[in-house]
C-alpha cells in the first residue's frame, strides 16, 4: 500500500485515499453530477494552455504572495469549503485548518463542517473564511454571520450553486448516509477498511455545529434540518443585504459567467468565486478555467476573481494566475490527503502544491505572482502564424481534422 512519503501528486494522494476509505466516502469525495464531464473537464481544460517560458533572465527569489479578501497569503491558495471532514479521519477541519495556516495560505470553513465556527477561530491564527448556505430564515443567516464577527473570521463565502442537489450517481449507488451506517450493500467496503473503522469508532461522536445553532440531534437529522431550512429562492437582493449587514470582504461562490460576476459587484461583493462546484452540481458546465479570462477582462477592476475548480498541479495554479485570478481554490486533492493519511497528508499535499508553484515560476522565468501576466500563457489550440499563412490551412482557432492530417502526412514524407 502506498505510504505517505511515496506519495508525489495527486494521482497517489486519490489511490492512497481508494485504498484506505470505504468507497461510499472515497466516491463522496471523488464523484459529481450525472455523467461527471464537467467534473473531467474542469482538470482536462488546463492542458488548453501551454505556458510560455523565458530563460536566463535571472530569477533569483520568487515571490509568490497574494492579496485576497482582505487576507496576506504566502502563495495564492484558499482551501475550498468542504463537508464532514471528520468522516474522513478524526483529524478533521481542525488539522485542515491549522496546516493551512501554517503554510500560509487561507482556509474556507463550510457551513456543514464537523468544527464549530468558535472552535476554528480558536485555533487557528491565519486566514478565515466561513462558507455561509442559505437558510431560508433570514434571522438565522443573520445569527451565522454574528457568530463569524465575534470570532473574528476575515470574510464571508455565500455559494449560490445549491439551490437544488446535484445528481451524484455514485452516492445513490453506495447508499452513502451521514453518518455512515452499515448496510448490507456497504458491508463489505467498511468491512475492508478496519483502519478507518477503527480509526472511526474512536473518534467520537460527530455533529454539524454550524448548521442550526441550538437544534441538537444526531448529524442526520441535523443534515436533514438544514436541507429542509435551505433557501430554494436565492436572489441578488437577498445576497446584498448579508454583503451589507457583514460589511467587510465578501465572496460569492458559484459564478460562471460575466453578467453574474458584474451582479455579485453589484450586490457588494469583494470577489467573485468562478467554480462550477467542482462538478458536483450542474454537469455539463464550461470548465472552470475556460471562464477566468473573460470575467477578469471584464468585471476583475470591480471585484477580485478567485478561481476553484481542477487545480491538481502548481502549473494549473500558475495558470490560472496568468489569466488574472486574484487566488485560487482546491478541495479534493487536501481531502484525499486528510482521507489517506489525517493531518500529515493535508501537510505534504500542501507542501507538494506549494514546491511546484515555486518551481513552475522558476522554469518559466517569472520572479513573482504580481509579474505573471498572458504572456507566459499559449492556447494548446490555436495554430502558430507561421502555419496559418500557408493558403490550405482552417484558419479557426479549432484544430481541424485534416490539418492534423496534412501535418503528419508532412513529417512522415520527405
Ligand atoms: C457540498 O457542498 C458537496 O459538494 O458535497
Amino acid at each position: 500500500m502506498t505510504g505517505l512519503s511515496e506519495c508525489y501528486n495527486f494521482a497517489d494522494f486519490e489511490r492512497a485515499a481508494r485504498r484506505r476509505l470505504p468507497r461510499p466516502l472515497f466516491d463522496y469525495i471523488a464523484g459529481g453530477a450525472d455523467d461527471e464531464a464537467t467534473l473531467r473537464a474542469n482538470i482536462d481544460a488546463f492542458n488548453r494552455y501551454i505556458l510560455s517560458p523565458r530563460y536566463a533572465v535571472g530569477v533569483g527569489e520568487i515571490d509568490l504572495s497574494a492579496h485576497v479578501l482582505g487576507c496576506d497569503l504566502k502563495w495564492p491558495m484558499l482551501l475550498a469549503p468542504t463537508g464532514m471532514n471528520r468522516m474522513f479521519h478524526p483529524d478533521g477541519e481542525l488539522a485542515v485548518a491549522q496546516e493551512a495556516s501554517r503554510h500560509g495560505i487561507g482556509f474556507t470553513l463550510s457551513t456543514m463542517a464537523t468544527s464549530s465556527i468558535e472552535d476554528i477561530a480558536a485555533a487557528v491564527s491565519g486566514p478565515k473564511i466561513f462558507q455561509l448556505y442559505l437558510m431560508a430564515d433570514e434571522a438565522m443567516n443573520f445569527e451565522t454571520i454574528a457568530r463569524c464577527k465575534t470570532s473574528g473570521y476575515n470574510a464571508i463565502c455565500v455559494t449560490i450553486d445549491t439551490i437544488a442537489a446535484g445528481n451524484r450517481e455514485r452516492d445513490l449507488r453506495s447508499g452513502l448516509t451521514v453518518p455512515p451506517k452499515l448496510q448490507t450493500s456497504s458491508l463489505v467496503s467498511f468491512l475492508s477498511r478496519p483502519g478507518w473503522c477503527l480509526r472511526y469508532l474512536s473518534g467520537g461522536s460527530f455533529s454539524l455545529p454550524n448548521v442550526a445553532a441550538g437544534e441538537s440531534g444526531d448529524i442526520s437529522t441535523l443534515a436533514t434540518f438544514f436541507a429542509r431550512k435551505m433557501e430554494k429562492n436565492i436572489t441578488w437582493d437577498k445576497i446584498g443585504k448579508l454583503a451589507a449587514h457583514w460589511n467587510g470582504p465578501f465572496a460569492i461562490k458559484g459564478i460562471q459567467c460575466a453578467e453574474d460576476a458584474l451582479k455579485a459587484a453589484e450586490a457588494g461583493a469583494t470577489a467573485v468565486i468562478v467554480s462550477n462546484h467542482g462538478g458536483r452540481q450542474l454537469d455539463g458546465a464550461d470548465a472552470t478555467i475556460n471562464l477566468v479570462a473573460d470575467i477578469v477582462d471584464r468585471v476583475g477592476g470591480k471585484v477580485e476573481v478567485i478561481a476553484d475548480g481542477g487545480f491538481r498541479r502548481g502549473s494549473h495554479i500558475v495558470k490560472a494566475m496568468a489569466m488574472g485570478a486574484t487566488a485560487c481554490m482546491t478541495g479534493r486533492p487536501y481531502l484525499f490527503g486528510l482521507g489517506a493519511f489525517g493531518r500529515p497528508g493535508v501537510a505534504r499535499v500542501l507542501d507538494l502544491l506549494h514546491e511546484e508553484v515555486g518551481r513552475t515560476m522558476n522554469l518559466i522565468g517569472c520572479r513573482s505572482i504580481a509579474d505573471l501576466d498572458r504572456s507566459f500563457i499559449k492556447r494548446a489550440d490555436i495554430w502558430p502564424e507561421f502555419l496559418k499563412d500557408t493558403g490550405s490551412v482552417n484558419q479557426s482557432d479549432e484544430p481541424d481534422p485534416k490539418r492534423i492530417k496534412i501535418i503528419s502526412d508532412g513529417l512522415t514524407q520527405p
